[in-house]
């Protein structure tokens, strides 16, 4: 698929994000070879044809337990998820790509989809500073809930969805983040478009709520800088107190572990 992606998305200055499916391409590539190799190396050891390694072993009672195997866990994204669902997920992830690769970088982007979703982020922040020849470093994301899904590209920034809010509810009459209903844990948070601004100031009435890939809330660092877990804080439009919101724990969260 790497081969195709960089043909038809090509290293071009203005559109930053065709280096970014390039290198989710070739990210989801490596595990999905994994995969198919560690399966093809099972089967022939169920066969009797090569010798059940302990690696194998392990993977098998993976399988049978419905967990994700550590030899595939370690080549991929952080996730919760029990094996059946962790399938489900990586083949909507796949599908999510080869979309962007057939129709084009679409109106709105599946944020839990993304394998490195800050280099997407990053992406975004660069296109806005080389089409208005600004510093990327003077450059933050402004918020803006949709109660709808866009039907095109914004000329700036980037639209995404597929959050989760923990511990809160979006009130699309007032379009402002409120208290969940009774035994509701997660809720759809609508599409938010990032919009990039050069010094952008914080408005009042927003909660600063915090993105993270998974339920686990904390993340290490990688050898990259980035945390693996957190993901950006988004300025949630709220007539309550921060410290109202910070005491529930209220967080964005791209993916649950079910
Ligand atoms: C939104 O908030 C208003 C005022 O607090 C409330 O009356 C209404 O039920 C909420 N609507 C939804 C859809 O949550």
């Amino acid at each position: 698929m790497a081969f195709i992606v960089t043909s038809r998305y090509p290293v071009q200055y203005e559109e930053s994000l065709n280096t970014v499916i390039i290198q989710e391409a070739i990210r989801y590539n490596k595990l999905l070879i994994v995969i198919k190799s560690s399966l093809n190396e099972l089967l022939k050891a169920l066969k009797g044809l090569v010798v059940m390694s302990e690696s194998l072993e392990k993977m098998t009672l993976s399988l049978f337990s419905n967990i994700v195997p550590t030899m595939w866990a370690s080549k991929a994204y952080p996730s919760l998820k029990p094996l059946a669902a962790w399938v489900t997920d990586l083949k909507a992830r796949v599908a999510f790509l080869n979309t962007w690769v057939d129709n084009g970088i679409p109106p709105v982007f599946w944020i839990s989809g993304f394998y490195f979703p800050q280099a997407f982020l990053t992406g975004t922040l660069q296109n806005f500073a080389r089409k208005y020849v600004v510093s990327i470093d003077g450059i933050s994301f402004s918020f803006k809930v949709l109660p709808t899904p866009p039907v095109k590209k914004p000329s700036d920034g980037c639209c995404i969805y597929g959050l989760f809010i923990e511990g809160a509810r979006w009130n699309y009459t007032k379009a402002i983040l409120d208290e969940s209903n009774p035994k509701e844990l997660y809720t759809d948070m609508p599409v938010v478009w990032l919009v990039p601004e050069e010094n952008h100031k914080r408005p009042d009435g927003v909660y600063e709520c915090p993105v993270y890939k998974t339920l686990t809330r904390a993340g290490t660092l990688s050898t990259t800088g980035h945390s693996t877990n957190y993901v950006l804080a988004i300025e949630v439009p709220s007539q309550k107190s921060e410290p109202h919101w910070i005491k529930r724990g209220v967080a964005l969260i791209c993916a649950l572990d079910y």
